[in-house]
């Protein structure tokens, strides 16, 4: 049974009981400001285990841990440079994940082995209730069965993962509607693992030139993503996704309509700017699917601020199918 609490009916009140589930080892669908998390404590194997499991996620990808706080931090990381304290004034509460060197704190089944741990601080006021609630860290990746779209909208997660987890808080639409952009400071040049909504622009003006992950607008066969969750099937939903070239005229867009015609039924042509569809791309991915279209066209934008984060979620959706 998962116990499901809507915040937009029910109060913060409500929030201890799920506190509770995850003090006691439980997992818990929460709101965030990026996409909905499924969260359980950082701190204990079993409770991470069953994140794997009711994701059917790899478990060679880490998770990200989620604090309510920054004196937190201290206790899970082996050193906080200027760099780190820079960004933390800036971007903390918000989108931005940074990656440092663990401490032993840190069990392997939430880094995957790695000695280095994610750890971001969401600014969603449900989130930051009930991650002060709980008072310890939460692992939490994002609350969509692994390899589909991230919910971003109360009905998306809890298709996904009712009867699948302990309890679900919904609070409504998420505010950026994609995952958070992930940097690792571990070393000694910063480098942007997964663009989002905090763009390299922002994060350059806060500390400088950072490096860029070759594989976020490109599969490159012999260079593996630097985060392992970028190399898996992501973000797809069932109908077979295609990205319209961002140069395509009118006649060239008649013409790949046309031809994907000839093999498929139905076909759902978006058109967006890239900020719009950094916040609504997966909803209408997962709602295309709810209303049957065998494919999905979806114009590309400028890879530039948010349209890097745009560009590398829909390359992935499409697995690289550009036309
Ligand atoms: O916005 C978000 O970040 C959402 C919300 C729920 O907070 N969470 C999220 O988690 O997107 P997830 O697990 O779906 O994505 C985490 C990404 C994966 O690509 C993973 O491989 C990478 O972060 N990652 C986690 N720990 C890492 C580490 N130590 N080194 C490199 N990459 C890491
Ligand atoms: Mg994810």
């Amino acid at each position: 049974m998962t116990l499901c609490i809507d915040m937009k009916k029910e109060g913060v009140s409500q929030l201890n009981r799920c506190a509770d589930i995850l003090v006691n080892g439980g997992t818990v669908v929460f709101p965030t400001e990026t996409v909905y998390g499924l969260g359980a404590s950082a701190l204990d194997d079993k409770a991470v285990e069953k994140i794997y499991l009711a994701k059917g996620r790899p478990s060679d990808n880490p998770l990200i841990v989620h604090i309510a706080d920054k004196t937190m931090l201290a206790s899970l990381v082996l050193n906080v440079d200027e760099r780190a304290k820079k960004l933390m004034a800036k971007f903390w509460p918000g989108p931005l994940t940074l990656i440092f060197k663990k401490s032993h704190l840190v069990p392997d089944a939430v880094t995957a082995g790695l000695d280095t741990v994610a750890i971001r601080m969401p600014s969603h006021a449900t989130a930051k209730k009930l991650l002060s609630l709980a008072n310890i860290p939460i692992a939490a990746p994002s609350a969509n069965i692994s390899g589909r779209p991230s919910p971003t909208r109360a009905s998306h997660v809890l298709k996904d993962l009712k009867g699948r987890v302990d309890a679900i808080i919904t609070d409504g639409d998420v505010t950026y509607g994609l995952e958070s952009t992930v940097l690792d400071i571990s070393g000694d040049l910063p480098m942007l693992l997964r663009p989002g909504t905090v763009t390299k622009k922002q994060i350059e003006t806060c500390i400088g030139s950072i490096l860029v992950d070759k594989t976020l607008l490109k599969q490159i066969d012999l260079v593996t993503p630097k985060a392992p969750g970028m190399k898996y099937k992501h973000y797809s939903p069932d109908a077979e996704v295609y990205v319209l070239n961002a140069e395509s005229d009118d006649v060239h867009k008649e013409k790949v309509m046309r031809s994907l015609k000839a093999r498929y039924q139905r076909i759902k042509y978006i058109e967006d700017s890239a900020e719009a569809l950094s916040k609504t791309l997966y909803a209408k991915l997962i709602e295309a699917d709810e209303l049957g279209f065998d494919v999905i066209l979806i114009k590309a934008v400028n890879p530039e601020g948010v349209g890097l984060a745009v560009m590398n979620r829909l390359l992935k959706a499409a697995n690289y199918k550009v036309l």
